[in-house]
């Protein structure tokens, strides 16, 4: 019997809904919030009014562009965490509303797991090379930055973990510092493009085993920033691309070091990104010289499916609802992932 997943993802600024058929990806609608760019960061009470605004419309372009009327709906899927509890909430309740309107089942899926299943999206008649079981991820976003060990679609080990900032963000308060708009991660990658990488020279940490950290090299850039600019006020102006450059040679020479010494720990050459820095142009192409240096097998994320989006909700969805993993409605939203 053929299974349509309608997926939604509420858990932190991107309100977003798939649907999927069988494991394959009809439509992924996805509502952005620039409600927060004059703040430089996301204001969690915003984010829960915004998707309280977007969700129903956001819900019924996916069932539009799918083609798909809600009595064809089989499955329910939404994000259980973690997140901002505000965001949860509101698409946890929306999914829990219509199952019991439908009358079809709910899976809760792990934000996380979401990401972690990202390369396996793929819409009909579409073959993609899809990574073989057990695989590396580095899961790099605005809230984690981890290697993760995908022994199969539902198990996952955390081999390593930043100890303090995820890299998104520290990409979103050094391009703050530089008084860039938010989120910084692109702005820094665009202007990174036209800069020097080797110009300028931040401290890496020295961070044990396969964690990270990334909040020295914040402070490192901010007490650079403020010496240079004392001795030269338009000095951010004037060296902006070279800055950018050389922070994101620094945070992107930090992740893939740590991803060499994890492949070579245990033996697994099977290689992936997932979450939002996976769509910076320099990690991508370390990414993929470090693969052809070591061995791996490589499998970068398309763009579409890097940053926050439901597609990935419903392919983990997919998955669980296969294995008979089913939600009861009394089931909470959870902000952080020790819960799961
Ligand atoms: O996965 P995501 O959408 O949300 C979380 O789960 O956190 O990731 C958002 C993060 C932000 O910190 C943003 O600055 C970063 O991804 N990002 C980038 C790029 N595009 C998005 N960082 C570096 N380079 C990019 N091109
Ligand atoms: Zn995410």
């Amino acid at each position: 019997m053929s299974i349509t997943i309608l997926a939604i993802e509420s858990s932190c600024d991107d309100t977003s809904a798939a649907i999927l058929n069988d494991g394959y990806l009809l439509s992924n609608i996805m509502a952005g919030q620039d409600v927060h760019k004059k703040y430089g960061g996301v204001i969690p009470e915003l984010a829960s009014r915004a998707h309280q605004h977007n969700i129903l419309p956001v819900v019924e372009a996916a069932l539009c562009e799918a083609g798909v009327s809600m009595a064809d709906i089989d499955v329910i899927a939404y994000t259980r965490g973690p997140g901002l509890l505000g965001s949860l909430i509101v698409g946890s309740s929306f999914a829990k509303g219509l199952s019991v309107a439908l009358g079809v089942p709910l899976v809760d899926v792990n934000h996380l797991q979401g990401h972690l299943l990202s390369p396996f999206i793929s819409q009909p008649g579409e073959e993609r090379p899809k990574p073989t079981f057990p695989y590396l991820s580095m899961l790099v976003s605005g809230g984690h930055t981890q290697i993760i060990k995908v022994t199969d679609p539902l198990n996952y080990t955390v081999l390593g973990k930043t100890i303090d900032d995820a890299a998104g963000e520290a990409f979103d308060k050094c391009a703050k510092l530089m008084g860039l708009g938010y989120p910084g991660g692109p702005v820094v990658d665009r202007l990174a493009k036209e800069g020097n990488p080797l110009k300028f020279k931040f401290a890496k940490p020295v961070v044990k085993g396969l964690d990270f950290s990334f909040s020295g090299l914040k402070t490192s850039l901010l007490y650079f920033l403020r010496d240079r600019v004392k001795e030269s006020p338009g000095f951010i102006y004037e060296n902006l691309n070279d800055i950018c450059a050389s922070f994101q040679h620094t945070v992107v020479e930090i992740l893939v070091s740590k991803l060499i010494k994890a492949s070579r720990e245990t033996g697994i050459n099977e290689i992936t990104l997932s979450g939002g820095v996976s769509a910076n142009s320099l990690l991508r192409k370390r990414v993929e010289e470090a693969g052809m240096e070591n061995g791996w097998k490589t499998y970068l994320p398309e763009f579409g499916y890097t940053t926050d989006n439901a597609a990935m909700i419903g392919i983990a969805a997919h998955y669980r609802y296969s294995a008979g993993y089913r939600a009861e409605h009394n089931l909470s939203p959870v902000s952080r992932i020790k819960d799961f």
